[in-house]
């Protein structure tokens, strides 16, 4: 019998299509002259630590693929295609391919029915994933040699509250965390959110043009640092209780449950989050943070 799977790591892992057009990869079609290095700095640290750890799975909850009857999980076990930003095609027409894990989908799947949530497995080959799983995954590993999954954001509990869709979030978090478990995996969470959320509507003439690039409001910037402290300080119960003013006040993208899927998943940990970066994509706040429950010490066993 295999050994019982965890999760190693998670990752707040913003996906602003920016921080992959500054990066210039091969497989995305538009060229910049660079930008937001801080932001990609902090995710080649992320890079480094993936790849020691050499994880069965990148596990992935992204606001931009919204579903409105249920919690939709990949289950295809190959998908590639063109994905292009509907805001920002300028910046990013991105041609990826991915492995699905889907035995993990389907354990996923049967643990959140078991959780009394709706829940659904995608099954077309042509479907077009989204650019928040697409940036958040390339942005921790642009090889593509590790398999995914990606989970939809079910935008229909908010329809009653924050509260309901917060909750729904924590059992989706319970759900995939048995499902981890029983498949043996060695995971590894991302939740592709951004933190503050109001952010400029107009684009400087040259897009990666730095000196434009600020915060969007000084209330803003203090409501992120007040967040992220809270995740360096590892005070979960307190960083739980400010999530929905935080919400209300930034327009926080984290409302979309991939932060409260993630922690629920890894047991709400007290463990200090490192934070590798924060900076500003028009005007929105990103941070890439760490929650790290290997203790520094996993590397993959052979065999195992
Ligand atoms: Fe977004």
């Amino acid at each position: 019998m295999a050994a019982a799977g965890k999760i190693l790591a998670g990752f707040l892992a913003p996906h602003p299509p920016h921080l992959v057009y500054g990066e210039n990869p091969a497989r995305n079609e538009p060229r910049s002259t660079g930008g937001w290095e801080i932001l990609r700095w902090a995710y080649e640290r992320c890079r480094e630590k993936v790849k020691a750890w050499k994880p069965d799975v990148l596990v992935v909850h992204s606001p931009h693929w919204m579903t409105i009857v249920g919690h939709h999980f990949l289950r295809v076990p190959r998908l590639q295609g063109l994905s292009v930003d509907p805001i920002f095609p300028h910046l990013f027409r991105y041609r990826y391919e991915m492995e699905v894990d889907v035995e993990l989908a389907d354990a996923c799947y049967e643990e959140a029915r078991r959780e009394g949530l709706v829940a659904k497995k995608m099954t077309n080959p042509n479907f077009r994933v989204d650019y928040g799983t697409i940036v958040s995954l390339h942005m921790l590993n642009p090889d593509w040699d590790i398999p995914v999954l990606g989970i939809s954001a079910n935008n229909s509990p908010y329809f009653y509250s924050t509260a309901i869709g917060q909750e729904q979030m924590i059992r989706l978090g319970r759900a995939t965390a048995r499902a981890i478990a029983k498949t043996g995996r060695r995971a590894v969470l991302a939740a592709s959110n951004t933190l503050s959320h109001l952010h400029f509507d107009r684009e400087p003439e040259l897009v990666e043009d730095m000196s434009k690039e600020v915060i969007y409001n000084h209330a803003q910037y203090q409501w992120d640092m007040r967040v992220l402290d809270l995740m360096r300080k590892g005070q979960i119960e307190e960083l739980l209780a400010i999530l929905p003013e935080f919400m209300e006040q930034t327009a926080a993208e984290v409302k979309s449950g991939g932060l409260t899927w993630m922690l629920s998943a890894m047991g709400f940990p007290r463990v200090p989050a490192q934070i590798h970066g924060y900076w500003t994509v028009i005007g929105t706040g990103n941070a890439v943070v760490e929650w790290d429950l290997t203790g520094g010490t996993a590397v993959a066993t052979p065999g195992a």
